[in-house]
């Protein structure tokens, strides 16, 4: 079916109490792993795709591979800027088929951050796209941004209000402990803060850097109340090894086919545990 925008994925997980995956693309084969998951799970699925996504594949390369993707399946499909950082980027995704966008104002004092969420969320709600503004700092590595672990900091719950209130946001991406790449050791979560986050705010709460958190963390915080839960490292590891095994295992094998098949399914198996987990299989 036709992408639907990510509002209507995340108001129906906020009323059915459950989460719903926001995958990272760069390629076909990434694409329908997790759209063919989406089906076989009857889970609704946002794909996202990053600055440096977009700068790898080309914006008209993914919205319509994304679009054809969807148009094969019959749960909902949202296509999501993740970490958009300027007016010009989310306005060319607007305008290009997105049905949400990320704008990451995150390294702004707070004054900035509003300005530039609210500029965006104005001309996206104009023609129905939804946005997800990010509050606090994310630590780690996504694609083109980084931040050190010495810059990130936690949500306040008390800005988060007021940032909603001021940007109207449709999605909040929180900053609770978790951080974008892999990580070095357990991360730890801040569920008195998140709690803190959800009393005063009414939109969806994002969870960013959610591969390697483990299983029970994520479904604290989904019964505190997150509804996005964003993974991209878990599924570029289960690409590469996938490679590397064909590599290693079938050194004289040539065809980019039977290298890259099994690959998918490999990231296929990830997204469908992950769709079990964040309680969204079956709510399509
Ligand atoms: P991970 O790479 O840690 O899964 O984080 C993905 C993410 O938050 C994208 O915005």
């Amino acid at each position: 079916m036709p992408l639907v925008s990510g509002k209507e994925i995340l108001q129906a997980a906020k009323e059915g109490g459950y989460a719903v995956g926001a995958f990272n693309v760069n390629n076909m084969e990434i694409i329908q792993a997790i759209v063919e998951a989406a089906e076989e799970e009857k889970s609704p699925v946002i794909l996202q795709a990053s600055q440096g996504a977009i700068k790898y594949a080309g914006l008209e390369y993914i919205v319509a591979l994304v679009k054809t993707a969807a148009d094969q399946v019959s749960v909902p499909v949202a296509l999501n800027l993740d970490h958009g950082t300027s007016f010009d980027q989310a306005m060319k995704c607007v305008r290009g088929g997105f049905t949400a966008v990320m704008i990451d104002g995150s390294h702004y004092p707070f004054e900035e951050n509003v300005a530039i969420v609210k500029k965006v969320a104005d001309v996206a709600h104009a023609v129905g796209i939804s946005v997800e503004g990010e509050l606090g700092r994310i630590g780690g590595t996504e694609d083109d941004i980084s931040v050190d672990a010495k810059d990130a900091f936690m949500t306040d719950p008390k800005d988060a209000k007021k940032f909603v209130e001021l940007t109207n946001v449709d999605a909040l991406a929180v900053a609770i402990g978790t951080a974008h790449g892999l990580y070095h050791g357990e991360p730890k979560l801040d569920f008195e803060r998140l709690k803190e986050i959800r009393d005063v705010v009414d939109c969806a709460i994002v969870l960013h850097g959610a591969s390697g958190v483990p299983d029970e963390a994520i479904k604290k915080a989904i019964s505190v109340g997150v509804q996005k839960i964003n993974i991209d490292t878990e599924i570029r590891l289960a690409f590469t090894q996938g490679v590397r095994k064909i590599i290693k295992e079938q050194p004289n094998e040539y065809d980019p086919r039977k290298i890259l098949g099994p690959s998918k399914d490999a990231m296929k198996e990830v997204v469908k545990s992950k769709m079990r987990l964040f309680g969204s299989s079956n709510k399509a």
